[in-house]
C-alpha cells in the first residue's frame, strides 16, 4: 500500500487548485438513476470514492464515462446515462466498502418503484445509523422492510408527497428525502433539512432536471413532485473541506498560499477561527488567499456542528493546527461519536492532548515531531499530513488509501507550493 513521505519545517508559497466536492458528486451520481436521460456532471474529482460508485452503478445497468482528461484541479467531465435499470439491488460486499453508496437508495426506489440495499453497518467514526433515510422513504409511501441485513424499500405504485420532519440535521438523509420527493405525486416538505451547501448543489442539478424545488438552502424545502426528470449538464461546486484542509496547511505550516477555484465563504466558520489565531484569510477574484507570516498562532476553542457551523470534517485538521499553536483550545466533537481517532497518532508526533468524552483539550507545543502514523479515516489521514508539514524530521502517513478516497492528489498539489513531500509507492 502506498505511504506518503514529509519532511516538515517548508514554508508554502503559490497557488492550489480546489477540486470538485467529493461530498457533492456522490449524490449527485445517485441523481443519475432519476431519469432514463443522460446526466453530465462537471467539475468532478478523480477520486476513489468517485470511482467506486461508478462501479456500483455500471453494476445495476448506468453507463458512466469520463469525457475529457483532468488536468490537475482542472475537474473531470462525467456523462451518467442510466436508461435502462439491468437490476435494483446492491449487496453487502459493495455496500460496506463505501457507506455513501446506501444514498442511492432513494433514487432507485423512486425510479424503479423497488430498491434493495445492504444496510451499510457500523463505519470507523461510529454506529452511522441510516434509520433518518428509511424514515423518509416511509413517509413517502414506501413499505421498508428488513431482511437479511438488507432494506428492501417498495413502492409499486409510486412515491406521494408528504411532510417529512427529521428529529436532527442529517446531510445523508436530507439527500434520500429530496431526490425521492422529486418524482413523488405532489407536494413534499422537508422540516428540520440539512443546509449543507452539497445539498444546495444537488437541489440546483435536480432543478436543471426539471425537478420544482423551493428553500434550498435553508431548513425547510419544499419539493413538488413531477412525472419525469430529462438530461441536464451540472458543474460539482468547490470542496469545501479539501479548501479547508488546505487553508489550514498554510496555518500550520505558515507561508503564503492562493487557494483557486473556490470561496471563502464555503468555510466561514473556520476562516473566522483562523482569523482569531492570526492566520489572514483574504479573498480574490478566484478564490481567497491565506497568510501566516512569521507570527505563531494563538489558540482557539470551537466545536463541530451542522453547516453553517464548524464542519466535523475539518475537525481532525483543526486539531493538528491546534497542536502547534500557543496556548489551550478545547475541541468538542458533536456530530460523530467517535472521531478522535487521529489523536493517538497525533501524541506519537509529540502532541499534548487529553480526551475528556467528547471534547478534546489540546495545549501547543513549540515543536511536532516527525513519526511514522497510520491513520483509520480519510480526514484524520489529512490532518495526520499536515501534522507532518509542520514536523521537525520525517513523517510517514502508512495506508494512503484513505487519502485517495477523497483527496485530489494531495501530494503533488502540497508539494506544487513547496511542501517536502512524496508518495511511496507500496
Ligand atoms: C455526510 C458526509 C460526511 C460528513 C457528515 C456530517 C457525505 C457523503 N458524507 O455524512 O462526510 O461527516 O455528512 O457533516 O456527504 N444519523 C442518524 N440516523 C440517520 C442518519 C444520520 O442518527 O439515518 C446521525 C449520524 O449518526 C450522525 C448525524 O446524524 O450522528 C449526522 O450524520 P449525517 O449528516 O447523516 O452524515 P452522512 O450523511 O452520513
Amino acid at each position: 500500500m502506498d505511504k506518503i513521505r514529509i519532511r516538515g519545517g517548508a514554508r508554502l508559497k503559490g497557488t492550489i487548485p480546489i477540486s470538485g466536492a467529493k461530498n457533492a458528486t456522490l449524490p449527485l451520481m445517485a441523481a443519475a438513476f432519476l431519469t432514463d436521460a443522460p446526466l453530465t456532471l462537471t467539475n468532478v474529482p478523480k477520486l476513489r470514492d468517485v470511482a467506486f460508485m461508478a462501479d456500483i452503478l455500471r453494476g445495476l445497468g448506468v453507463s458512466a464515462e469520463w469525457t475529457d482528461g483532468c488536468a490537475l484541479g482542472a475537474g473531470g467531465r462525467y456523462v451518467l446515462h442510466a436508461a435502462h435499470l439491468s437490476g435494483t439491488a446492491a449487496d453487502y460486499d459493495i455496500v460496506r466498502k463505501m457507506r455513501a453508496s446506501f444514498f442511492i437508495l432513494g433514487p432507485l426506489l423512486a425510479r424503479a418503484g423497488e430498491a434493495r440495499i445492504s444496510l451499510p453497518g457500523g463505519c470507523a467514526i461510529g454506529a452511522r445509523p441510516v434509520d433518518l433515510h428509511l424514515k423518509a422513504l416511509a413517509a413517502l409511501g414506501a413499505e421498508v422492510d428488513l431482511s437479511e441485513g438488507n432494506v428492501v424499500a417498495r413502492a409499486s405504485r409510486g412515491l406521494t408527497g408528504a411532510k417529512i420532519k427529521f428529529p436532527l440535521v442529517s446531510v445523508g438523509a436530507t439527500e434520500c428525502a429530496l431526490m425521492a420527493a422529486t418524482l413523488a405525486k405532489g407536494q413534499s416538505v422537508i422540516h428540520n433539512a440539512a443546509r449543507e451547501p452539497e445539498i444546495a448543489d444537488l437541489g440546483r442539478c435536480l432543478i436543471a432536471m426539471g425537478a420544482k424545488i423551493d428553500g434550498l438552502g435553508t431548513s425547510t424545502v419544499t419539493v413538488e413532485g413531477v412525472s419525469s426528470l430529462s438530461a441536464a449538464t451540472h458543474a460539482v461546486l468547490p470542496d469545501r473541506i479539501e479548501t479547508g484542509t488546505y487553508a489550514m496547511a498554510v496555518a500550520i505550516a505558515g507561508g503564503e498560499v492562493e487557494l483557486i477555484g473556490t470561496d471563502v465563504k464555503l468555510i466561514e466558520a473556520l476562516a473566522k477561527l483562523l482569523g482569531k489565531s492570526g492566520v489572514a484569510v483574504t479573498p480574490t477574484p478566484a478564490g481567497f488567499v491565506v497568510a501566516r507570516n512569521g507570527v505563531c498562532p494563538r489558540a482557539v476553542s470551537m466545536e463541530t456542528q451542522p453547516f453553517p457551523g464548524f464542519p466535523t470534517d475539518l475537525q481532525a485538521q483543526f486539531m493538528a493546527f491546534m497542536a502547534t499553536a500557543e496556548g489551550s483550545s478545547h475541541i468538542k466533537e458533536t456530530i460523530f461519536e467517535n472521531r478522535f481517532m487521529h489523536v493517538p497518532e497525533l501524541l506519537r508526533m509529540g502532541a499534548d492532548i487529553k480526551i475528556d468524552g467528547n471534547v478534546a483539550v489540546v495545549k501547543g507545543v513549540a515543536r511536532l515531531k516527525g513519526a511514522p502514523v497510520m491513520a483509520t479515516d480519510l480526514r484524520a489521514s489529512s490532518s495526520l499530513v499536515l501534522a507532518g508539514l509542520a514536523a521537525e524530521g520525517e513523517t510517514v502517513v502508512n495506508r494512503v488509501y484513505h487519502l485517495d478516497r477523497g483527496f485530489e492528489r494531495m501530494e503533488e498539489k502540497l508539494s506544487g507550493v513547496g511542501a517536502e513531500i512524496e508518495r511511496v509507492q507500496g
